[in-house]
């Protein structure tokens, strides 16, 4: 089950209404879509982007359930990246400018408990970690290929690992034993580096951060996201606002700066000046959220 992060704070700070063109980078299982769709009606157009098929078609089933027909706004299912906002928009030809874009960013729950797509270092499955088919590099190419050093680089880089050499160090010494195929055999090798370091913290698996920075990695994501904010604003007018749920720092810290150098150019304003972050009772309920950040921008 995906429950939809920061939900009621979204839609406050966003306040979609009836008649408006809304596009949702990530629609994912379509939680916050749905949302979006309840308040734009007939009239409104609601463009629905995900970079993974299976998701865009969970998202199509979960609208048709949700939204009466009568009242549902035009929709369109797109496949794509978002950073390619550009080809995504010269194909749908749409002749207005969207009063909003929203993204979701990661990976959902549906990825994680879906063991085949390797993203989970809970569940044994194939060291895969690709959010689209259309992506070449594995997670399992990169474990098996990679130097020492680059690996250490993208561990750090993108984990915050501080382990991050030891890791490396670690993958390559087993890689030469036998071929590293599987989360769970990965999640293993660090665990053992954890546990020769006496650092070993229980509540937070100590694989966590070496999974996101093999996910990050290969997936492109900070790069897709700087490439969607760097395009965006050829397709806003006055009023059009932009609001990014982030899951970590790295992502965090790239809207935070794009935003706040936009309202310096004088763009617009921020919207939000600090994040909003779920509350307490959120975090019970949906231990997903817990790192969540949400920032919005609007345009003058
Ligand atoms: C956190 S989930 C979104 C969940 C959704 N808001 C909901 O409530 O159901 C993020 C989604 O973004 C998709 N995604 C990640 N990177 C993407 C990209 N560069 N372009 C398009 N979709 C992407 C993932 O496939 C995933 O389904």
């Amino acid at each position: 089950m995906h429950i939809p992060v920061l939900k009621e704070e979204v839609i406050r700070v966003l306040s979609p209404k009836r008649g408006d063109f809304v596009v949702d980078l990530t629609a994912g299982g379509g939680g916050h879509s749905v949302e979006f769709a309840k308040r734009l009606g007939k009239e409104g157009i609601l463009v629905l982007i995900d970079w993974d098929e299976e998701m865009i078609e969970k998202a199509e089933e979960k609208i048709s359930e949700m939204i009466d027909e009568k009242d549902r706004p035009e929709i369109f299912f797109i496949t794509a990246n978002f950073a390619d906002i550009d080809e995504i928009f010269s194909e749908i030809q749409i002749d207005r400018k969207p009063d909003i874009f929203f993204a979701d960013l990661g990976i959902s729950s549906f990825h994680l408990e879906e063991s085949l797509r390797g993203f989970s270092f809970r569940l044994e499955g194939p060291l895969d970690m690709r959010i689209s088919k259309s992506i070449k590099l594995t997670a399992r190419e990169v474990v098996m290929n990679f130097s020492e050093r680059q690996l250490a680089d993208i561990i750090y880089r993108y984990g915050e690992e501080r382990l991050a050499k030891k890791i490396a160090k670690e993958i390559v010494r087993r890689r030469k034993e036998r071929d590293i195929n599987t989360t769970t055999e990965l999640a293993e090798i660090v665990e053992s580096v954890y546990k020769k370091t006496g650092i070993y913290n229980t509540k937070i698996h100590p694989a966590t951060k070496t999974f996101q920075a093999l996910r990050i990695f290969v997936n492109r994501e900070l790069d897709n996201l700087s490439d969607f904010l760097q395009k965006v604003a050829k397709f806003v007018k006055s009023g059009t606002k932009i609001g990014i749920i982030s899951f970590h720092s790295l992502e965090d810290r790239i809207v935070k700066r794009t935003f706040l150098s936009w309202e310096k150019d004088g763009l617009g304003r921020r919207v939000t000046k600090k994040p909003i972050v779920p509350s307490e009772e959120e975090m019970v309920i949906n231990p997903r959220s817990r790192s969540a950040k949400f920032r919005a921008f609007e345009f003058l």
